[in-house]
């Protein structure tokens, strides 16, 4: 009993002290670098007086760019039930380029519960229609860039359309936004993606604020496009999907008339637009005469922010409310209902100009039976071929979004994307050569793969996801031999 009781004692004085020397002397136990670690990863509370390298100046602006607009976001929230549907609009090919005919409302709420949603948007148009932006948008952001989300499975694709980008002998820098500090890989972050002008950045620092209003939100998914964009330190911003290639120099884009002429450059999914009338009720609008047939597709997007900063804020206002409320009152549950109508909507309705790409999206891709085994969305350049070019008139790609499958080397090997399903033979993903060449003047899927099998098998100790995968660069080379013969 006795002993049992001594040694409490010890325990508590043990305890007392390292508690003490935590505070006082951090150093003698270790503390200083567990705190350094944990203030780069954003794991624990800090001790800032410890941080042995300094916070990420891009943080800090941001941070002080965003946390009024986190308080302002936060005090328009929706304070109704979640939206609901009658049945998902289904998804249909537009007959022609537009104009846009309004969808039928699928979206089942009450007039009170509407008049309450208009009210929350219009309490945020206030604040939005009140802001000199040009302060902001000078003293927070410059130069020209490409952001994207990656971390976990996306790093993969990413790696892949970064050495794609950079093999159409683009300079242009490159921050990658990660969800959070779990999320972030040392051998990527601090070798591989510098050694291409890239850098990992930690979505969650930036929501880090002094406002604990700031920290409510809960971000993920979609979610986390819009806020990368407006976080990103780039003025003239190109997103870019984890899994959409360039296949040319975006600079030339920033360079093009419907750039130099709107700020915003957004491209076509394949279907109808299927938004509901209520959602133009809401933002106490009529709903405008001149919209393009299609829906958005948002795996790219050219955003300038000293003409776009609003749109992006009210973005992040249907992002953040997305899932209850703007997501189904944008798609009404149509197919890839998320972020992609919010950027272009959020320009719509601030009467901002943008321009959305008119030559339709192409596909490629390959049937298994009647499974789609591959499938990728081509975008084109922005400036239609003027007539009577012959041959050479057709639009120039600019991007594959490459979605199903994604260009995950690990994944690739070993979900059976690439072979058949009855034979194993190794198969192309992208339509046959003679077609690729076709529309791409050369076989990309072959240049593609050259990328790929290069990422595999340089980093396949290293991305986390691909470390126990056994013979990662072998198999790719086995792909690429049996399908290219090289
Ligand atoms: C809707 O817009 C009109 C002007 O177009 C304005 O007078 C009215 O106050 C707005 N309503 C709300 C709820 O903001």
């Amino acid at each position: 009993m006795r002993v049992t009781l001594r040694r409490q004692l010890i325990l508590v004085v043990v305890l007392l002290t390292l508690t003490v020397l935590w505070y006082t002397n951090p150093r003698l136990i270790g503390a200083d670098r567990l705190s350094a670690f944990s203030s780069e990863h954003g794991l624990i509370p800090q001790f800032p007086h410890l941080r042995s390298s300094p916070i990420d100046p891009h943080v800090l602006s941001i941070r002080r760019f965003w946390s009024p607009w986190a308080t302002t976001i936060q005090d328009s929230a929706p304070q109704v039930d979640p939206v609901n549907l009658v049945y998902s609009a289904n998804i249909i090919k537009p007959v022609n380029d537009g104009p846009r005919e309004i969808h039928q409302n699928l979206v089942s709420i009450s007039d009170e519960d509407e008049a309450s949603l208009r009210a929350a948007h219009a309490k945020l148009r206030t604040v939005l229609d009140a802001y000199d932006h040009l302060e902001d948008a000078e003293s927070h952001f410059s130069g020209t860039g490409v952001v994207t989300v990656a971390g976990g499975e996306y790093f993969g694709p990413f790696l892949a359309g970064l050495h794609m980008l950079r093999s159409t002998g683009s300079s242009l820098p490159v921050e990658a936004f990660l969800a959070d500090s779990s999320e972030y890989e040392a051998a990527l972050c601090e070798k591989v993606l510098p050694s291409l002008n890239a850098k990992c950045k930690i979505l969650a620092d930036f929501l880090q604020a002094s406002n604990s209003t700031a920290t409510k939100f809960k971000v993920e998914h979609y979610q986390l496009k819009s806020l990368a964009i407006l976080f990103s330190s780039f003025t003239h911003t190109l997103f870019l999907d984890s899994d959409s290639i360039p296949l040319l120099d975006p600079a030339v884009l920033f360079s093009t008339e419907a750039y130099t002429s709107t700020g915003f450059i957004g491209w076509p999914d394949f279907w109808t637009a299927t938004e509901s009338p209520i959602f133009y009720s809401i933002a106490n609008m009529t709903f405008p005469s001149d919209l393009p047939a299609t829906s958005s597709e948002a795996g790219q997007l050219l955003v300038d922010k000293s003409r776009h900063l609003k749109t992006l804020l009210l973005a992040a206002y249907y992002n953040i409310y997305g899932p209850d409320w703007y997501y189904p009152l944008l798609s009404q549950g149509a197919l890839g209902q998320g972020d992609k109508n919010t950027f272009e909507t959020a320009a719509i309705v601030l009467g901002l100009p943008y321009h959305r790409v008119r030559t339709p999206v192409a596909t490629v891709g390959r049937m298994d039976g009647r499974e789609v085994k591959g499938s990728g969305m081509i975008q084109h350049h922005p400036n239609p071929p003027s007539r009577g070019e012959g041959k050479d008139s057709a639009p120039m790609p600019a991007f594959l979004h490459a979605n199903t499958p994604k260009m995950n080397a690990g994944h690739l090997v070993d979900e059976g994307d690439l072979q058949d399903t009855h034979t194993a033979k190794h198969l192309r993903l992208w339509n046959s050569k003679e077609e690729a060449e076709k529309m791409f003047g050369e076989d990309l899927e072959r240049r593609v793969w050259k990328e790929v099998v290069e990422v595999g098998c340089a980093h396949a100790k290293e991305v986390r996801e691909w470390k126990d995968r056994k013979r990662l660069c072998e198999r790719l080379h086995e792909h690429v031999k049996a399908v290219f013969g090289d």
